[in-house]
């Protein structure tokens, strides 16, 4: 990824990061309710790059939408430094989730009747930039990502790996502090998965942005700074990953 020279420190998380303590999540479906997070404790600092792996199933992307706010807990905690997110309502939450935080997920969730650039600038429209300076900002960050010659291509007219470009620059248009990818490269080839994760650590590592990214691929979790496993409900912490980029902080 080319970086701007006058590209800005990433904003910061708090301090403390985002803590999760004693979560849980159950969902019912007709008579049955089943516990999929059995009492979750988790801490992401900033700088970090967290990988989450575990079996399909045991609720990576239930904990991964808690983290970013796009669903609550049955019961715990979740503290963004001293702000307790669960007391926040629906508009703060939406609030903080469009400034602080940037998704990228497997099946890239793009608009199809949007073109790359107009997928991209979503995120500022939302928050009220025009939508010519949401224009020239969305042209830039897909220049970054190597797609300034497709920003008027709709998704259909991209390959997977220009999508998921596409969706890198959806995520960091608003620039978060914090990146939840869910399976980035899990819908593309190994070479095109490699470039796309070469990405996001470089986010990491050159500008500071903290990473959480929920994988089934040990290659793309050994690229991580920490390794944490979803195993029945509860998180357990691996030893820090080994070849790790530099920049993250150890586990
Ligand atoms: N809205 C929902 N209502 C009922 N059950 C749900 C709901 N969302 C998820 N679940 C259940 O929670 C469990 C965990 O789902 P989740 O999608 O978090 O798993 P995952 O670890 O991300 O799996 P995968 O690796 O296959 O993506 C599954 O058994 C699923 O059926
Ligand atoms: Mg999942």
């Amino acid at each position: 990824m080319s970086r701007p020279a006058t590209a800005p420190a990433a904003p910061s998380i708090e301090s403390t990061g985002l803590v999760l303590s004693a979560v849980r999540k159950q969902y019912t479906v007709g008579p049955v309710t089943t516990e999929i997070l059995k009492g979750v404790d988790l801490g992401v600092r900033q700088g970090d790059s967290l990988a989450i792996m575990g079996g399909s199933g045991s609720g990576k992307s239930t904990l991964m939408n808690i983290m970013g706010l796009m669903d609550r807990p049955s019961s715990g905690s979740c503290l963004l430094g001293d702000r307790d997110l669960l007391r926040m309502d629906d508009d703060e939450r939406s609030d903080l989730r469009n400034r602080r935080m940037g998704f990228i997920f497997q099946a890239f969730h793009l608009l199809p009747h949007l073109s790359a650039w107009r997928n991209v600038a979503l995120p500022l429209v939302y928050r009220g930039v025009s939508v010519l300076e949401a224009r020239r900002l969305a042209v830039e960050m897909l220049e970054r990502v190597e797609m300034g010659d497709r920003v008027d291509h709709r998704p259909s007219q991209l390959s997977g790996g220009q999508q998921q470009r596409v969706g890198i620059a959806r995520a960091l248009i608003g620039r978060p502090a914090i990146v939840f990818a869910d399976e980035p490269t899990a819908a593309l080839d190994r070479d095109t998965g490699c470039e796309i994760m070469d990405q996001l650590l470089r986010l990491n590592s050159e500008e500071g942005i903290t990473l959480v990214i929920v994988t089934h691929d040990r290659g793309v979790a050994r690229q991580c700074s920490r390794l944490v496993r979803l195993e029945n409900g509860v998180i357990e912490e691996s030893a820090p990953a080994p070849a790790g980029p530099p920049g993250g902080a150890p586990g």
